[in-house]
């Protein structure tokens, strides 16, 4: 039998669909350390991760591993450019997540401009004395202008769910959507300047990259209007935290959700005291249902890639396909 390692808690049903095809070590702990998820991939075939960094040096202390399948859409913990030169196919779970993602972006964008968070915590702290004409004044969701960052298969679930709200949609994105998705959604594509200059409600919804780094920083921020608010569901990095600090304390913008954070789990303690912002610990596909389909999607992917399976040798979502079929480097 193969041996693969599960890198994090998931779920046991699929854990036990895994034991049918490998020989399964499953760390129920903590989060492994580089160190001991080099020492636990020595004599692995696959493996699958949620996040844990996988780079040259872990492909290198691991010489039979063919295939690593992430628990998540983004894969930026991957280097792919590392995966290529070792032959090691790296597969994400696409699509399965963009409802619950999407719905959970409108959740944070909406407890953002409606000051949801902000006032449960005066309540919860017995401040509530009496009705005020001016208490924790927001801003419409309704009849505004939403600004899309990153108009992939979840910016646009995002962007559907504007019509309802009969906002208008403006988009950014490395390159133009086919028309006919553009008329779908009512969406006007624009500059990143443009689209930070006109929007009421931000989201940032693109893939991190190298390129993407501080997508969100000063300069952008202070192209917003005071009234917006910007809502994080991508990756940690795309903003510039301690910049968002700042634009928040002095109201440059209104009000932020998060779900995403630079150095996750550890983030920047400033965020902590900032009232006008909405905090979630990485959680916008976290419902019963998608997590379960992307943990079983991920293991269709490694059982798929290890030869295993109906569809052996045909994973579903592999990133870098032209490896399949290599010998390991
Ligand atoms: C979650 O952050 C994911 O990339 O799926």
């Amino acid at each position: 039998m193969q041996k693969i390692l599960v890198a994090r808690p998931i779920f046991p049903d699929v854990i036990e669909r895994l034991q049918r095809y490998f020989d399964v070590d499953w760390n129920q702990g903590d989060v492994l350390s580089a160190q001991e998820l080099k020492r636990r991939l020595a004599d692995k075939d696959g493996a699958l991760t949620a996040g844990d960094p996988i780079g040259a040096d872990v492909l290198a202390a691991a010489p039979r591993l063919r295939v690593v399948s992430n628990m998540a859409v983004g894969y930026n913990n991957f280097d792919m450019a590392a995966f290529n030169a070792a032959n090691v196919l790296g597969t994400n779970t696409p699509d399965v997540l963009n409802e619950s993602t999407a719905d959970f972006g409108w959740a944070l964008m909406m407890a953002a401009a409606r000051r949801i968070a902000e006032s449960e915590h005066w309540l919860r702290a017995g401040k509530w004395q009496k009705w005020s004409y001016d208490g924790f004044l927001g801003s419409d969701l309704h009849g505004s202008t939403l600004g899309v960052i990153g108009m992939g298969r979840i910016g646009q679930a995002l962007a559907r769910r504007a019509r309802g709200f009969n906002m208008q949609v403006l988009y950014h994105n490395r390159s133009r959507v086919a028309p006919e998705i553009e008329a779908e959604l009512n969406a006007e594509y624009v500059s990143k300047q443009d689209l930070l200059r006109r929007a009421d409600h931000v989201v940032l919804v693109l893939p991190y990259t190298k390129e993407n780094h501080h997508t969100i920083g000063t300069a952008e921020l202070a192209l917003m209007k005071p009234t917006a608010t910007l809502t994080n569901i991508a990756r940690g990095g795309i903003v510039d935290d301690a910049a968002l600090v700042e634009a928040l304390r002095a109201k440059r913008i209104a009000a932020a959700g998060l779900d995403v954070y630079e150095g996750e789990p550890n983030l920047n303690p400033d965020l902590l005291t900032v009232p006008n912002v909405v905090l979630t610990p990485h959680i916008a596909s976290a419902t019963e249902a998608t997590r379960r389909a992307m943990a079983n999607l991920a293991a269709d992917n490694l059982i798929a890639a290890l030869g295993e399976g109906p569809r052996a040798g045909q994973p579903p979502n592999p990133i870098n396909a032209e490896v399949i079929g290599r010998a390991r480097a």
